[in-house]
């Protein structure tokens, strides 16, 4: 379904459940996260939106000039984009405010989300993210929960890179847990 410009799967809740955003990695598409976020929560309404960047024929959440070396204006922008989305997303489907789940690109842009549009996100659950801008203005995220899950031999996102996420998060105020395990870039 295409609504408020991004193609999206829709699944109803409970009510009394905190909706969960899914935010695919590259290459993948609104039907990647759906089993993930299954395992996480049985009844929550899902969102879930394919990115609209196209890197060789494969969907990301925004540009990026190398393997690591993000577009830091389109990211700007995507973010503020996809804020809309979510926006527009709650009115239409009644929704509250979502915990982002995102993969890798998807895990990037929804840290964007959370530093640029803090009031969209309820909190985060950020699977192998890095920081997507190197000089983020400051915000207040006053005690929204992050989870960071990092894998210790990610050849994409050094265990470094996902460290720095975690203090500017915490620095901002966010209550961050940055959990490592024995990985790379894929989940395990
Ligand atoms: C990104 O572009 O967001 C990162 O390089 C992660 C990736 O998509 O592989």
């Amino acid at each position: 379904m295409e609504t408020t410009g991004f193609i999206h799967r829709f699944e109803k809740g409970q009510p009394e459940e905190r909706p969960l955003l899914l935010l695919h990695g590259t290459g993948g598409d609104e039907n990647d996260l759906i089993p993930l976020a299954r395992m996480i929560t049985p009844t929550a309404a899902l969102l879930s939106p394919r990115g609209k960047v196209l890197e060789n024929g494969m969907p990301r959440f925004f540009r990026r000039l190398a393997e690591g070396v993000l577009d830091e204006d389109d990211v700007r922008r995507r973010a503020n984009e996809l804020a809309d989305f979510i926006t527009n997303a709650r009115e239409r489907y009644g929704m509250a405010s979502p915990i982002a789940l995102g993969y890798s690109n998807g895990a990037n842009i929804g840290a964007a989300v959370l530093l640029l549009r803090p009031s969209v996100l309820a909190g985060a659950i950020l699977l192998r993210a890095m920081p997507p801008l190197a000089h983020p203005q400051p915000i207040k995220l006053d005690g929204v929960p992050v989870l960071i899950a990092s894998g210790a031999l990610d050849p994409i996102i050094p265990l470094e890179s996902a460290a720095k996420l975690a203090s500017l998060l915490e620095r901002y105020g966010a209550a961050v847990e940055h959990r490592v395990s024995p990985a790379g870039h894929e989940l395990s």
